[in-house]
């Protein structure tokens, strides 16, 4: 069992938790769910110890595994290693141990190994190895990539690797922030039934409704600054959520209309000679005060582009011939086409086959090997990267308003202020530096730098990733709507279904380019 009790949080100047209780049990699967910046990584953190509630207290079971997020940080480390790191008590052990072998042999340097090997030994150190290889390969990766480099082998089996990690050493509970951003369909499928068979604790967040649908059996929703569990996964609790709140409105209705009876009966006899009658309506006016229903805690952003007052020329992007690699493996090969003014381009395929690499020439960021890659007449390209801190700079001290200040020369404060109103920044959230936005706000904090430049050209590598329900459906709006050129790589039905004619499919062996929707594509 995991229980929070009574825990308070805030951040910055806004309250994400008051008074929080709340227990998670053990074979069920929960859903952690609530809008961008609702407070969910946060919790996650705070169970597993990694920030520090305001108060309250956390129980926990005797091992937590946690999948981390910052798969960059391992890239230079075998697949081996990585799954043993789950453990973070024998890790650290093993290493001093090592580092200590290496020096001269002291009494110090004897008693400390001592201590050592009994920290090996109580978190089972001598079959760890061994232990690691069983799960690597129960998860599909054979012993011939244990020993490889993480940046060597492909995104999806980088993912698996720490996936192994959070499992290692059999936590009772597994706590997931957004795995399905780096995944591609097939992969989803997979850890949707990897998770089915899993019988500990699971808390899971994620915006990825399908996914919530399959695997969750509870959902624990963040509305407002409380915590509310509900049974059925996420359809199921979308059904609840409105029918209670409808039944409120309905009972604040009833009772709306009762005062006002009761109130016609004082004004008519108010002064009379009812005194007693009248005083025990005024009680019970005062009794019947409807409860206040504070608004829906969604909110969805307003999205719209504006291009130049110049279109672009006929032609958008003539690609010629484009190949490009890394490291002598080949990922595009002789690639052309002719992007043209107006289309609304869905970039798919599965992970690791190309998309970034491909959408990164067509905006200029990223230098092909062969081949050319031209802008037409007056283009104007904005690029939304996969990996946000490629733009938002994450280190850096600056807020949101600043950074989107320094996007725009001699932009107006208020226009500013307008879009950031627009994607849901409001009052002091446009003061917020950029190094504390969640990956939700960061996503809407890079739109709003698309809405506020004037560009013909949109270029998106998986806006959706991080983006909640209504800010999704916001955007996909906004492209369908836009006048000028969209190219949006993505794995979302919803985000790509509405919005797009045209698509580029990265296929086993060859780059189809497909004229028409993603529906015909797929039949
Ligand atoms: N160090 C900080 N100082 C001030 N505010 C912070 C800090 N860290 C996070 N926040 C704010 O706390 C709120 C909750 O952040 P959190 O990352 O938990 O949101 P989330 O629900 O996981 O959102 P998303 O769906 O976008 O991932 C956000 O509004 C965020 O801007
Ligand atoms: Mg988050």
């Amino acid at each position: 069992m995991i229980t929070l009790n009574k825990i308070s949080k805030k951040m910055g100047v806004r309250l994400l938790f008051d008074d929080v209780t709340v227990a998670f049990s053990p074979g069920h699967r929960y859903g952690l769910t609530g809008p961008n910046g609702a407070g969910k990584s946060t919790l996650l953190k705070i169970m597993m110890g990694l920030e520090d509630a305001d108060s309250g207290t956390v129980t926990l079971p005797r091992k937590v595994g946690f999948l981390k997020q910052n798969i960059e940080q391992f890239k230079d480390m075998n697949a081996l290693d990585v799954v043993i790191m789950g453990n973070k008590r024998l890790w650290d052990a093993l290493q001093e141990r090592e580092t200590l072998y290496s020096q001269e042999m002291t009494d110090a340097v004897g008693i400390r190994l001592g201590e050592l090997e009994e920290i090996v030994a109580d978190e089972n150190g001598y079959t760890a190895e061994a232990d690691a290889e069983k799960l690597l390969e129960g998860m599909g990766i054979p012993a011939s990539e244990h020993g490889k480099k993480m940046a060597s082998i492909p995104s999806d089996v980088q993912f698996r690797v720490l996936l192994c990690q959070a499992l290692f050493g059999e936590p009772d509970a597994l706590l997931l922030d957004e795995p399905t951003n780096h995944l591609d369909l097939s992969s989803i499928q997979w850890l949707e039934n990897f998770l089915h068979a899993y019988t500990g604790i699971l808390i899971v967040i994620s915006h990825d409704k399908h996914f919530l649908n399959t695997v969750t059996t509870h959902i624990a929703d963040i509305d407002y600054e409380s915590v509310i569990t509900y049974p059925g996964n996420y359809d199921q609790m979308v059904v609840t959520k409105t029918s209670v709140r409808k039944r409120a409105e309905d009972e604040n209705k009833s009772k709306d209309k009762k005062i006002a009876q009761l109130k016609e009966f004082v004004a008519r006899f108010g002064a009379g000679t009812r005194a007693s009658q009248v005083q025990s309506r005024i009680r019970e006016i005062d009794r019947l005060q409807p409860v206040e229903l504070k608004e829906s805690n969604i909110q969805r952003p307003y999205i719209r582009f504006y291009p130049p007052e110049k279109p672009s020329g006929q032609i958008v992007l003539k690609v010629e011939d484009v190949s490009k690699g890394y490291g002598g493996h080949p990922v595009i090969k002789d690639f052309s086409t002719e992007i043209m003014r107006g289309d609304k381009i869905g970039v798919i395929g599965n992970n690791g086959m190309g998309k970034t690499t491909l959408l990164k020439m067509l905006a200029g960021v990223l230098q092909q090997d062969k081949g050319k890659v031209e802008p037409g007449h007056q283009v104007q390209i904005g690029y939304f990267p996969q990996n946000h801190s490629e733009i938002v700079d994450k280190k850096s001290k600056q807020t949101a308003f600043e950074w989107l200040k320094s996007r725009k020369e001699g932009v107006y404060d208020q226009d500013i202020r307008s879009v950031l109103g627009k994607m849901l920044f409001s009052g002091d959230d446009a003061f917020k530096p950029v190094a504390h936005l969640s990956g939700g706000e960061t996503a809407r904090l890079i739109i709003a730098g698309m809405m506020l430049l004037n560009y013909n050209c949109l270029i998106l590598d998986e806006p959706n990733n991080h983006l909640d329900l209504e800010a999704v459906s916001a955007l996909s709006w906004a492209l369908e709507d836009f006048k000028g050129t969209v190219i949006v790589a993505s794995h979302d039905r919803d985000l790509l279904g509405k919005s797009v004619k045209k698509l580029i499919a990265f296929e086993k062996d060859k780059i189809k380019v497909f004229d028409g929707t993603l529906e015909e594509y797929l039949a």
